[in-house]
């Protein structure tokens, strides 16, 4: 399976993700963690990404693309991936298409998490309280927000046009949320 998870920051991609992936015996790669990971170990992808993460901008479509590129090449992803968090602009949309198709591949189906804007800065203050992500202040959940609508909301009809978009109403229970997702892709035939 090669999915993609997408939705408005705090829609609960990362939390589905895990449990999906799991489920289909594939690695969910996060572009989000990865850039974390990155600058807790204070690596110069990590030094590069901080500066846009904490304004809550997108870190450049050069250094994602790249880091992805890098990510599904490695041998856990051979068999199938779940993307979280990528793609978030249409350039990375193509750079992914030329990514999947080289390996004779394509993708299976694309998940939008749907969850109100009310909802959602509940859910990220709440974190804020329990993890303190650096980004999930009021300024910057707000600039995240306004930049989903931007840039990537566009690629919810780009990947409705081409058959592969499951709407889940992301509101609920995890595990009813998980249940809807699974039951979503039941329909989906793999490649
Ligand atoms: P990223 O880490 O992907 O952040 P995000 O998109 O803002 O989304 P979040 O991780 O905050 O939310 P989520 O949808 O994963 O929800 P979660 O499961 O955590 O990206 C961070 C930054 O990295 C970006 O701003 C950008 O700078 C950079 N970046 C990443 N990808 C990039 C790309 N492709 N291009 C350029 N830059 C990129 O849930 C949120 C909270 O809600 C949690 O506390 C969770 O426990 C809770 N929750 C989950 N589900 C439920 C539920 N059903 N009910 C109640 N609470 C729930
Ligand atoms: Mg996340």
């Amino acid at each position: 399976m090669r999915l993609i998870f997408m939705g408005p920051p705090g829609a609960g991609k990362g939390t589905q993700a895990q449990v999906v992936a799991d489920r289909f015996g594939i690695p969910a790669i996060s572009t989000g963690d990865i850039f974390r990971a990155n600058v807790t170990e204070g690596t110069e992808l990590g030094v590069e990404a901080k500066r846009y993460m904490d304004a809550g901008e997108y870190v450049p479509d050069t250094v994602t693309n790249l880091m992805v590129r890098n990510r599904i090449d490695e041998e856990d992803a051979v068999k199938g991936f779940l993307l979280d968090g990528y793609p978030r602009t249409l350039a990375q949309v193509d750079e992914l298409d030329g990514m999947i198709n080289y390996t004779g591949h394509r993708l299976d189906a694309v998940v939008c998490l749907a969850v109100d804007a009310d909802e959602l800065v509940r859910r990220l203050f709440s974190r804020a309280q329990t993890e303190g992500r650096a980004d999930d202040t009021e300024d910057v959940i707000r600039r995240r927000q306004e930049l989903y609508l931007e840039q990537t909301q566009p690629l919810v009809e780009v990947y409705r046009k081409r058959g592969l978009l499951c709407e889940v109403d992301g509101i609920g229970e995890v595990d009813e949320v998980t249940k809807r997702i699974l039951d979503a892709l039941s329909n989906v035939q793999e490649s």
